[in-house]
């Protein structure tokens, strides 16, 4: 107990800002050491060793931190624009046989238009390069590991595109449930375990019946609808932190699911300490309470050294109405900026709004907390062709998750990108 407190003191206290300031001053140290010693050189009266030996305290003091947001992400890959290119079929990472990929989102499977389409575009950031990350590299780098997946659906469209994507170059392969997750599997011959952990809202929900004893919601004359601990982690998830070396979070469409959670029929009733919140409380502040419950919760259990990412939120595409108003998404191109816009931007309160709601909630939340934000929004926003639309079987187009082999591969990219940044730094 003690080293886990100490260890989250200890994460506490690295804010960006401060780690980066002092990554800062350690490579001007290390610069104008190496200036020095290479004007000692030139000297040969002077000894080199003072400064040597500064360059070897000098770095290293940063060694041990916990790598921090600004550190990991020197590139923005959140800025930039998606680049057609016909020839990039020939390096995909995994096909339609890939068993893992669930019926509606295989794309290609089902004959979607476009779904071979898809893994033609390919990402380029404006200020960098984001490499398809090599799965071969990937599984010999991050042997000994547990990784895992918790969050709702999409997370675990993500989960699919990193199963199949290690899959294709190591079959050896044991599928069980670690640590309470929906699904699991350890690439034996790396001892890699991957996983996903299903939760719509972190916090732990069910459905919640007025009782004939009366008390203080059954007073203000509600009489069903689900009961949400704002400060209980879901039990599906609940064991991850101190299992997994690295957990990739999320959560958001829930929240703005009225179709489930119905404002009349079946409210949101949030619960602190056991007892109802009142006055009651729409799901968007319900939302701000989890988070500020489960951030610190994921703090205080994990291992040392383990890291933790928070993903932005993914966009849906719906046009012409919301997905139970028959909305679709039948393009067959990425949108343009001006599009982006007109789908996205909080002021035009379209249909697909909560996008970037969600993430304001999440950075307010985030802010001064030891995890790393996993940006992946803006890449995904203009991706309007890459949900698998009526190709998922569904009654209704859906314009929500995504066509595997698809959008989720890049963001694997920038996971993988961001994840080598950090253990490169330690
Ligand atoms: C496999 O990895 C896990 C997680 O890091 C570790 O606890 C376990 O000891 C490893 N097993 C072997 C045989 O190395
Ligand atoms: C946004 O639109 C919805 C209906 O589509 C409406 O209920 C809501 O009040 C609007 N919000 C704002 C801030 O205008």
């Amino acid at each position: 107990m003690a080293t886990r407190e100490n260890n989250h003191h200890h994460s506490k206290k690295t804010t960006p800002s401060f780690s980066s300031s002092r990554l800062f001053i350690s490579l001007i140290c290390l610069v104008s050491l190496l200036l020095v010693i290479s004007l000692f050189k030139t000297s040969p009266r002077e000894t080199p060793t003072q400064p040597e030996q500064n360059i070897q305290t000098a770095p290293l003091q940063t060694g041990g931190d916990t790598p921090s947001l600004t550190l990991s992400s020197d590139c923005d890959y959140s800025e930039g624009q998606w680049i057609y290119n016909p020839t990039a079929e020939k390096s995909f990472r995994y096909d339609q046989t890939c068993k893992e990929i669930f019926k509606g989102w295989n794309c290609i499977g089902s004959n979607k238009f476009n779904g071979i389409d898809l893994v033609k575009w390919l990402w380029k950031p404006s200020q960098c390069e984001l490499p398809q990350f090599d799965p071969l590299l990937f599984l010999k780098r991050f042997r000994n590991t547990n990784i895992g997946f918790v969050g709702d659906s999409l997370n675990r469209n993500m989960f699919v595109s990193l199963f199949c994507t290690l899959k294709r170059v190591s079959n050896d392969v044991k599928k069980w449930r670690p640590a309470g997750a929906d699904r699991g599997f350890t690439f034996l011959s790396y001892n890699l375990t991957i996983s996903y952990h299903r939760t719509n809202l972190l916090a732990r929900y069910g459905r919640w019946v007025a009782s004939t004893n009366g008390g203080p919601l059954e007073s203000l004359g509600y009489k069903e609808g689900y009961r949400v601990d704002v400060d209980i982690p879901d039990g599906t998830w609940e064991k991850a932190p101190s299992f997994h070396d690295i957990l990739i979070f999320n959560t958001g469409h829930w929240w703005w699911a009225p179709s489930k959670f119905d404002p009349l029929k079946s409210p949101m009733l949030f619960f602190e300490k056991g007892n109802p919140v009142i006055p009651l409380v729409p799901p968007d502040v319900g939302l701000d309470m989890v988070l500020k419950h489960m951030i610190p919760y994921v703090e205080k259990t994990i291992r040392p050294g383990t890291t933790i990412f928070f993903r932005t939120q993914s966009p849906r595409h719906f046009e012409g109405g919301d997905w139970d108003q028959g909305g679709s998404c039948q393009r067959s191109q990425p949108l343009s900026s001006e599009e982006v816009e007109e789908f996205f931007s909080v002021g035009r309160n379209g249909t697909n709004v909560e996008t970037r709601l969600v993430n304001e909630h999440l950075y307010k939340a985030l802010k001064g907390s030891s995890f790393h934000i996993l940006e992946i929004t803006r890449l995904s926003e203009y991706r309007a062709d890459a949900h698998p639309s009526t190709a998922g079987g569904k009654k209704h187009d859906d314009c929500m998750h995504w066509c595997l082999p698809g959008i989720t591969d890049t963001w694997n990219d920038v996971f993988v990108a961001h994840l080598n940044r950090i253990y490169s730094s330690n």
